[in-house]
């Protein structure tokens, strides 16, 4: 009764894993710079691994070399008017060596080599260290960049396998608003992880198992014309379902029939059994469509389903008496996990098998993490859901970790959300109250970006402008999701997400759309690096390419927070600062053709790093519009 078909651990077929992989291997080997903090590896690292490293060096001059892995807790300047960085370890290490603040950033940044990299170093308030670097240094380290097709993004040293849990829509029903969250979401953060090098395991928990089957299927069989040669064409799930539950609210005969029904079901019953797969099948397609619309990287192969773990409940109950963990209570069996408790202040109970013999959702799950720990061999595991379910998953971590399911070393992360709202602050339903279809919110998208298009660029022909239409409705829905921190509640605002202005999907491929509009005029290839030296003649190309060093620290950040906001305001400042560059320094009406050509070397790598940016987001871009 399996509807998941095989996962593949192994996912040579999907590029950005397989060109991490094949990159993350120099990074790992690269020499250490020496104790002087001035190896020969130095220059060709990433900017704020350099500008690390040599505050490291001086940190083991100053103070000793016991120090010298201290964070030097390196972030870009408050404030333009203090440098480009801010170095704000001497207020912690202090303490440790027993110094004042000031004195102790004073005797660091007098230690500290500026040769090649730092243009000005000085301590700030009570031990801020401010660092300016060199202009030449800076130019260079984005040549670096322009050449090198992970823009500077450095692998991470110890890669993980990692199972990415997401979307998870239910069977019989359409999917909703919500389910977008947890897709366009989870696909974001699969996506950052793969690049930065490790391995991604996706796993869509569809809920395709229940209660709710016998109805269901009763229902089927009450309406032979819904099959059709065999397969069923059920045109909106959700009317389905509705109908299936009104029958069974209202009717005393269809609602006995429907519990027996499951009986039947669960038991393996061959009619019942292939009428749930054609059920499973139908809501299937209709998944499929949408994830194709969504250009997720979801596959069916990454589907692993509730039902898929039917077999396996058994023997987590038998797995929890072992350990002693499981308990009776009221007819069911049930486990009281450590440190939670209930209203009344009593151990919370979470039933895993009820009185009745029947299974739970948090059983099922305990099931699956059993067999991402022992089958698919998982390093970190992350559930993406809505934040209501946070207790439902910390309890089942929480009962994991005591019944000895997995090794210590093993990381379970729930990356919670917040509800999807209206404009008015109300949960996010139709005109009429229902709730809303992604099918349809995805059509409206792509209607209305096409209206925004339109009146932008009249004479793009139409064929190309459904295209365009696409790609920024789509990227729109998405990327209005993305932008928001995620724990948060999150308006869904069409005016806004279309608007060609504020940190939307259509203001950065816009800003994309400018810069390949500047190659096209030049009649130069986007595609092949420019490579000519950087030169910076302008403060607003001194912002861009500060910001342009940084890319590399802020997708390594979305790593490590599981937070793609953070990548979203990124690429916002980028284009803005992209557009500031382009007010004060003409590429087409440069002064002389060495300008020019950095100028443009400069566009080009703003490009790419936004092309790369959104699509790590699961966002397209396009040429024109
Ligand atoms: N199907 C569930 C829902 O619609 C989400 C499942 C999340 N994943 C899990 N392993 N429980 O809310």
């Amino acid at each position: 009764m399996d509807t998941g078909r095989k996962a593949h651990p192994s996912r040579a077929g999907r590029s950005q894993a397989g060109e991490s992989r094949a990159a993350a291997t120099p990074a790992a080997d690269a020499p250490a710079a020496d104790s002087e903090g001035d190896g020969a590896a130095d220059a060709t690292q990433p900017l704020h691994v350099r500008i690390e490293e040599r505050l490291r060096a001086a940190v083991a001059r100053a103070v000793g070399a016991e120090h010298r892995e201290t964070d030097p807790l390196l972030r870009p300047a408050a404030q333009t008017s203090f440098g480009d960085f801010q170095a704000n370890l001497a207020m912690g290490l202090a303490k440790r060596v027993g110094a004042k603040p000031r004195d102790l950033a004073t005797r660091i940044v007098a230690a500290l080599e500026p040769e090649g990299l730092f243009s000005k170093v000085d301590v700030a308030g009570p031990g801020f260290i401010n660092l300016t670097v060199d202009d030449r240094a800076l130019a260079e380290a984005a040549a670096r960049l322009g050449s090198d097709p992970r823009l500077g993004v450095e692998p991470v040293p110890v890669p993980m396998r990692v199972v990415v849990d997401y979307s998870a829509p239910n069977v019989a029903k359409e999917m909703l608003v919500h389910h977008l969250r947890s897709t366009v979401i989870g696909d974001a953060i699969a996506r950052v992880l793969a690049f930065i090098g490790h391995e991604v395991i996706r796993q869509n928990h569809i809920g395709d198992w229940g209660t709710q089957f016998g109805m269901l299927l009763e229902y089927l069989d009450e309406h032979p014309e819904l099959r059709s040669g065999g397969r069923l064409e059920i045109g909106d799930l959700n009317a389905f379902y509705q109908e299936a539950k009104r029958r069974f609210d209202q009717d005393e005969d269809f609602a006995r029939r429907s519990r027996a029904r499951v009986v039947e079901l669960q038991a393996g019953e061959v009619h019942s059994v292939a009428s749930w797969q054609q059920l499973v099948d139908a809501s299937l397609a209709h998944f499929e469509a949408i994830y194709a619309r969504l250009d997720v990287l979801l596959e069916p192969e990454d589907i692993r389903a509730e039902s898929a773990y039917n077999d396996s409940l058994p023997q987590v109950i038998d797995a929890l008496a072992d350990v002693g963990l499981l308990e009776e209570s009221e007819g069911a069996r049930v486990v009281y996990p450590e440190g939670f408790k209930g209203k009344d202040g009593e151990p919370f109970p979470v039933i895993v098998r009820k009185s009745d013999g029947g299974y739970l959702y948090a059983t099922t799950d305990l099931a699956a993490a059993r067999f991402r720990v022992e089958k698919l061999r998982a390093d970190r595991v992350i559930y993406l859901s809505d934040a209501r379910q946070s207790d439902h998953f910390a309890m089942v971590f929480q009962i994991v970790r005591q019944a000895g399911w997995a090794p210590e070393r093993i990381r379970w992360d729930h990356v919670p959300f917040g509800s999807v709202l209206g404009p008015d602050r109300r949960p996010f339903k139709t005109r009429e109250g229902g709730t809303v279809r992604l099918a349809e919110v995805l059509d409206e998208a792509q209607h209305r970006a096409r209206r925004v298009i339109e009146e932008k660029n009249p004479s793009l022909p139409a064929a190309e402008a459904d295209e365009v239409a696409r790609a920024v409705g789509i990227g729109a829905i998405k990327y209005s999701d993305l932008s928001s921190d995620r724990v948060k509640d999150y308006v869904f605002d069409w005016d806004r997400m279309l608007s060609l202005e504020g940190n939307t999907a259509p203001y950065l491929i816009n800003a994309y759309v400018r810069v390949r509009s500047i190659f096209r005029k030049l009649e130069r290839e986007f595609e092949a690096p420019i490579d000519a030296p950087i030169q910076i003649t302008d403060p607003a190309e001194r912002a861009l390419l500060l910001h342009l060093v940084e890319f590399s620290r802020v997708v390594h950040l979305v790593a490590d927070t599981l937070e793609p906001h953070r990548l979203c305001t990124y690429l916002y400042e980028l284009a803005a600062r992209l557009h500031r560059f382009y007010e004060r320094c003409p590429v087409m009406r440069a002064p002389e053709p060495a300008v020019r050509e950095s100028r443009l070397a400069l566009s080009g790598l703003v490009g790419r790093t936004l092309e790369r940016g959104l699509d790590l987001l699961g966002i397209r871009v396009v040429s024109r519009m």
